[in-house]
């Protein structure tokens, strides 16, 4: 299927318009170069915040998301690509609950957090939980 026929297709899924645009506002009025987000999906979010970080130095993106070949057929790697954004973003093909832990136990620190992952109320809960445990005392979340 053509990807703008996964787009258009998919309005539920997907982070819309007004909602990117927010985002990347709220990178832009902080200090923020380190950001990580759960669920990539189609990338519509990880675009919006890489552009926000981009004229900042040493900053980097992480989107963890298990289905993102086998439900989404890699749209967002290949917006990626498409931004040739390679050398400042990592996919994390893990369950958010996996992934948080380990990025826990490896000291990383995250300045923003973009948390639209399964969108169960435990789900949720369990990555907020995580989430603030990598962390700066400061700190903007997005759901
Ligand atoms: C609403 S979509 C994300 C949309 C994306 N932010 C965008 O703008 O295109 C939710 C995503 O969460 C992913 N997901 C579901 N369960 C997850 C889990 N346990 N850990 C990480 N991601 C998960 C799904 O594969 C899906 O891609």
């Amino acid at each position: 299927m053509p990807l703008q026929c996964l787009f258009a297709s998919d309005a539920v899924t997907r982070t819309s318009i007004a909602q990117g645009a927010q985002i990347n506002q709220i990178i832009r009025q902080s200090k923020a170069t380190k950001s990580l987000e759960i669920g990539f999906a189609y990338g519509f979010s990880t675009v919006w915040i890489l552009d926000a970080l981009r004229p900042r130095l040493n900053s980097f993106h992480i989107a963890i998301d298990p289905f993102e070949l086998t439900q989404w057929g890699g749209v967002g790697l290949h917006q990626i690509k498409r931004l040739n954004a390679e050398p400042v973003f990592e996919w994390i093909a893990e369950q958010s609950i996996h992934a948080l832990s380990r990025l826990i136990k490896s000291g990383k620190r995250f300045d923003f957090i973009f948390i639209d992952g399964n969108h169960r109320f435990d789900d949720i809960l369990v990555d907020f939980y995580l989430s603030d445990q990598t962390g700066f005392a400061r700190r903007a979340y997005g759901f």
